[in-house]
């Protein structure tokens, strides 16, 4: 097993090693080699996605990243910033499907600003689709008008076969769950994902064991606040699936928690905490390191297809949690607050 490790930038080298210390003490025979994107490629090569790491990237068999971005990179030429190197590794590998689970841990109940009832036993996989969309659609850019104003613009945009790949993604994993997909779209007024609900019903029919609802984007916003487990399987596009996981990530306590695996079509994968950089808390051991582990605990069952050895990481964070350990963003009262790289050795331990 080679897997690139890109730790990127603010936080994420911090959690890449708890994750990466995790992955060793498996002691199942992974290859890992490390390589620079975001910020850190612009430093080093002068490209947020320098073709060593797309190169590295495309060898291995999966990525492991940790975040990218910093407000000091803000002023680059957009081509230059850290968050185009994640949009084009993204592109490049093909990576077209998001899976973001939200999942509560029972112990982190309380850490939630939700009411206990509402989230206990919440488990929500979101399918975001990641290669298509306003992020990437043409045309795109800030423009001056014959009048001498600027206009910024960006294209939402969606093919029929961009949509299908990603539904066939999300009914396979409801046939593994609930048997629950619900489609989030803005159909009663945008065009694009009127289409996006078209074929969500007619690839439905492929699934008939399978419930297909749908819901307006801001419908489901105040829906995952006010009862959040009613869903199973969410689906959506990219821009709505980058702000609702966002969201989701509250329910389960902190955006610490979600990780996230993306995949092409033959589950190669690039596997992420949810969450950003976070430059503030850069550099000082206290960040939360458990998404990235999840995420890690998910590469070893989609891209290695090793379900034993995902399950134990997963075990162990439960157990470290169970121990009582939280760092910062999930300490309550009665818990024990620790830095992350004692987390990671937490979870160690616990494998
Ligand atoms: C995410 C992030 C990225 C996105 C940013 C950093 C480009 O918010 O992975 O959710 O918008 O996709
Ligand atoms: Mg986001």
């Amino acid at each position: 097993m080679k897997i690139a490790v890109l730790p990127g930038d603010g936080i994420g080298p911090e959690i890449v090693a708890q994750a990466v210390k995790v992955l060793n003490a498996l002691n199942i025979g992974i290859e890992m080699k490390e390589a620079a994107i975001g910020g850190a490629g612009y430093e080093s090569a002068g490209d947020p996605l320098p073709a060593e790491t797309l190169k590295l990237a495309k060898e291995s068999d999966a990525v492991l990243l940790g975040a990218v971005g910093d407000w000091k990179y803000d002023t680059l030429p957009r081509e230059m910033r850290p968050e185009r190197g994640l949009l084009r590794i993204r592109k490049e590998l093909n990576l077209f499907a998001n899976l973001r689970p939200a999942l509560l841990y029972p112990e982190l109940a309380s850490a939630s600003t939700l009411k206990p009832e509402v989230v206990a036993g919440l488990d929500i996989m979101i399918v975001r689709e990641l290669t298509g969309d306003i992020y990437f659609g043409q045309p795109r850019g800030i423009s001056t008008l014959p009048n001498g104003e600027r206009e910024g613009v960006n294209t939402m945009r969606y093919s029929e076969s961009e949509i299908r790949r990603i539904g066939h993604v999300a009914f396979n994993i409801a046939m593994k769950r609930n048997k629950k997909v619900c489609s989030v779209d803005k159909a009663n007024v945008l065009e694009t994902t009127e289409l996006w609900r078209q074929v969500m019903i007619e690839i439905s029919k492929e699934y008939p064991e399978v419930e297909l609802s749908h819901m307006y984007v801001d419908n489901a916003a105040m829906q995952l606040i006010r009862a959040p487990k009613q869903f199973d399987v969410m689906v959506t596009g990219n821009i709505f699936g980058d702000i609702l996981s966002d969201e989701a990530s509250m329910l389960t306590g902190s955006i610490g928690m979600l990780p996230s695996a993306s995949l092409d079509a033959n589950n190669k994968g690039m596997y992420e905490p949810s969450h950003g950089s976070a430059p503030d808390i850069a550099n000082q051991d206290i960040a939360n390191p458990l998404a990235t582990i999840l995420s890690a605990a998910m590469m070893l069952r989609y891209s290695f297809n090793d379900e034993e050895n995902a399950t134990r990481i997963e075990s162990a964070v439960k157990k470290a949690l169970a121990q009582g350990y939280r760092t910062a963003d999930i300490y309550t009262d009665g818990t024990r607050k620790v830095r992350c790289s004692y987390m990671g050795d937490a979870v160690v331990a616990a494998l």
